[in-house]
């Protein structure tokens, strides 16, 4: 029978620490962010497909360039079902913020993925899925490690490794993790291109670096099987400092990031693409991570969250 309505859902996610160097093959870990949620509703309809989302309400056949990783997927999707592209309409809620590091493209390719198998009554296999929202990132990133895709997929921290299969991990740490909006957009392909141009331009300064990267990450996920929280703290500092050096932060995200420790975090970086978007900071308690988040807003942060990292978090 013909399906009138198809709903599915996707969460955010937040890299803990890896990004950049997780594009040369370095590991990073990554844990879900259910406080955002991206939401596709496919709703049968006479005529053209329209689409309503964050950037653009209108005809399907007329979205914007910016919505071409989207479109093509869902146009793939459509024609290897041997469908037409009609008498459906797609809208698209989100509470996760475009362009700030929190998976925001990933997440509504895997909702819209979804919705559409259902729509049309196919069977989706993790693997499909995987396909198509990676098609879908590599239009919009360039170069995707793959990472958000594989974490909004599993819905379970994750240690990845570009190319090798997911090992989730588990993560129960006594602490709390501040998110704050920079409210400016990141620009993740503008950053992993310059990291690009860096690496070929001067492979003897900046391979060491990423080398860094991969070794702290390596060293984040030893401090949270031995519940180390004091430790992560000083290795997320230290991962700050090395992507600062690559050139991905920005004055906002530095200035974040101290305003964080000299307020008790334990430790602060930028989180994803980076030159905008997100700032994490690690807080021991809750009361500390309110705390910070006070004076992260009174700094100019257009919105926080706390993420409880430990047993009981969702
Ligand atoms: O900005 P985000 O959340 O899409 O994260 C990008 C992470 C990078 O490592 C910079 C790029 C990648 O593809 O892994």
């Amino acid at each position: 029978m013909k399906k009138e309505t198809s709903i599915a859902t996707a969460i955010g996610k937040i890299i803990l620490i890896g990004e950049h160097a997780v594009v040369y093959g370095q590991p990073a870990l990554a844990i879900p962010f259910p406080e955002t949620k991206i939401k596709t509703i496919i709703n049968r309809e006479k005529g053209p497909v329209s689409l309503e989302c964050y950037f653009y309400k209108g005809l399907f056949s007329k979205a914007p360039d910016r919505l071409l990783g989207l479109t093509t997927i869902v146009r793939e999707i459509v024609s290897s079902f041997n469908e037409k592209l009609k008498d459906f309409n797609i809208t698209i809620e989100s509470s996760i913020l475009p362009e700030r590091g929190m998976g925001s493209s990933a997440a509504v390719a895997v909702a819209t993925v979804k919705a559409l198998y259902d729509f049309f009554n196919r069977p989706l296999t993790e693997e499909d899925l995987f396909k198509w929202s990676n098609m879908s990132e590599k239009i919009v990133h360039g170069n995707p490690s793959g990472i958000d895709t594989a974490i909004i997929i599993g819905e379970k921290p994750l240690y990845y490794v570009k190319g090798k299969p997911f090992i989730p991990f588990p993560f129960e740490l006594d602490a709390y993790l501040v998110v704050a909006d920079t409210g400016e957009l990141g620009e993740t392909q503008a950053a992993v291109s310059a990291v690009k141009k860096m690496v070929d331009s001067n492979p003897h300064k900046v391979k060491p670096l990423i080398r860094q990267l991969g070794n702290l990450t390596r060293a984040a996920m030893d401090s949270i099987e031995k519940g180390d929280i004091v430790r992560l703290g000083m290795i997320m500092n230290n991962a700050h400092a090395i992507l600062d050096e690559l050139g991905v932060s920005n004055e906002k995200l530095n200035y974040f990031v101290s305003v964080a420790t000299k307020n008790g975090a334990l430790g602060a970086k930028l989180t994803g693409g980076g030159r905008g978007g997100c700032m994490i900071a690690l807080a021991a308690s809750k009361e500390e991570a309110e705390f910070i988040c006070k004076k992260l807003i009174l700094s100019g942060a257009e919105n926080t969250w706390i993420s409880n990292m430990g047993v009981d978090r969702k």
